[in-house]
């Protein structure tokens, strides 16, 4: 059966510019040129972003004269089904549960008619969830298993912790890499079998062009200029995106499939202090998780960290979806998945409006979690 989206609930111009963002910004104080990222990256293709990489490991990994038929989760977002779509599978969901973990029961049931070929496993907003016992499970059936770490950029890194003695037992795993760091690109794929994917990088002035906006030159320009002008701010020029459009899908776009991500955002990944932006991110979740208390607008989905979680955000799930709303019109800037595709799965159907994905990166100040703690706080039904 096709794959059907549902429409967006919101659009962003309803709301002002964000006063907290959902993901860090570029900071040359951020870098380390001392040190490297700990593990051994040659395993690793820079791709253009997550979508990119998923569709080479669907490439790589699709099979000859069989009916490819891939399950994955039904609470998800469209940039990591539509690769698969375009590659011909035959896309089949399996149901999540409300922690977002997954009945392994139901799975095999799934499974039980012999004809699934791949199956994607998600490791949601940096949670383990039993992602490790569903892998386990799925090395007893013959499919190849594709791990979704576009959240888990530091479990993607840990596989190649200790020089690469540690890599995953799964045919494919993905990162995306602007999720976490503060890049304007990226994602990374490790795949078990050797598969050369040839991926173009843009040309230089391409690239300087992109180093230059993301350390804030081209908007410091137009700044400067709308003041000298006395006239309203003049619209910053945006990296200009080569893919050409696909009028059916939102947002994979087949050029991602030979884009390598900008070379600077390998050198971004390369030299953050991974160190220090694990500890800030599982500190800010502990803070925020400890100092919303307002149970009548919601609740996070997980309360504690185990000792691999490090949050890309933190999932909270509200009473209401009017309360998105207004915390977008406070400012934070929330984010949830607004189109999955249509399915059995009731969490899932219901999560789209109700899950929020609450800030917790690695920059937010003092001010700022206080700020979200208060604003979770002084919602009224
Ligand atoms: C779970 C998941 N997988 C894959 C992707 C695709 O990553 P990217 O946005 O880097 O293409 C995303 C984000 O859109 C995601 O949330």
């Amino acid at each position: 059966m096709a794959v059907k989206f549902l429409k967006p609930l919101a659009d962003a111009s309803q709301f002002p510019a964000p006063s907290v963002t959902a993901t860090p910004k570029f900071r040359l104080s951020d870098l380390d040129l001392a040190q490297h990222t700990q593990g051994d990256v040659r395993e690793t293709t820079f791709t253009r972003n997550g979508r990119g990489a998923i569709g080479i490991a669907g490439t790589a990994l699709r099979k000859e004269n069989v009916n490819n038929v891939i399950l994955i989760p039904a609470y998800h977002c469209p940039a990591l089904v539509e690769p698969f779509i375009w590659l011909g599978y035959e896309i089949r969901f399996y149901p999540v549960q409300a922690d977002l973990s997954v009945d392994i029961a139901v799975l095999e049931q799934a499974m039980a008619k012999g004809d699934i070929t791949h199956c994607v496993v998600v490791r949601y907003f940096g949670f383990g969830q039993n992602n490790d016992e569903v892998i386990q499970f799925l090395h007893t059936q013959s499919v190849e298993i594709i791990e979704d770490c576009a959240h888990s950029l530091f479990r993607f890194v840990d596989h190649f912790a200790d020089s690469g003695k540690r890599v995953p037992d799964v045919s494919a795993s993905i990162c995306s890499i602007n999720k976490i760091l503060p890049t304007i690109d990226g994602g990374a794929l490790y795949l078990k079998d050797k598969y050369e994917a040839k991926l173009t990088h843009v040309g230089w002035s391409e690239e300087a062009k992109a180093c230059a906006f993301i350390v804030g030159i081209p908007q410091m320009l137009a700044k400067v200029k709308s003041l000298v002008n006395q006239s309203k701010p003049e619209q910053v020029p945006q990296i200009s995106d080569p893919a050409e459009e696909d009028a059916h899908l939102r947002y994979f776009q087949p050029i991602d499939l030979a884009s390598a991500s900008y070379r600077h955002t390998k050198t971004i990944f390369c030299h953050s202090n991974l160190k220090h932006i694990r500890k800030q991110r599982r500190e800010n979740f502990e803070f925020i998780v400890k100092n919303i208390d307002n149970p009548e607008v919601g609740n996070a989905l997980f309360k504690q960290l185990n000792d691999e979680d490090i949050p890309y955000v933190i999932p909270f799930l509200l009473q209401d979806e009017k309360y998105f709303f207004d915390l977008r019109k406070k400012g934070i800037q929330i984010l949830r998945w607004e189109e999955v595709a249509i399915s059995d799965c009731n969490i899932s159907q219901d999560y789209r409006s109700r899950l929020i994905q609450v800030p917790c990166h690695q920059q937010l100040s003092n001010r700022q979690l206080n700020f979200i703690v208060d604003t979770f706080n002084q919602l009224r039904p």
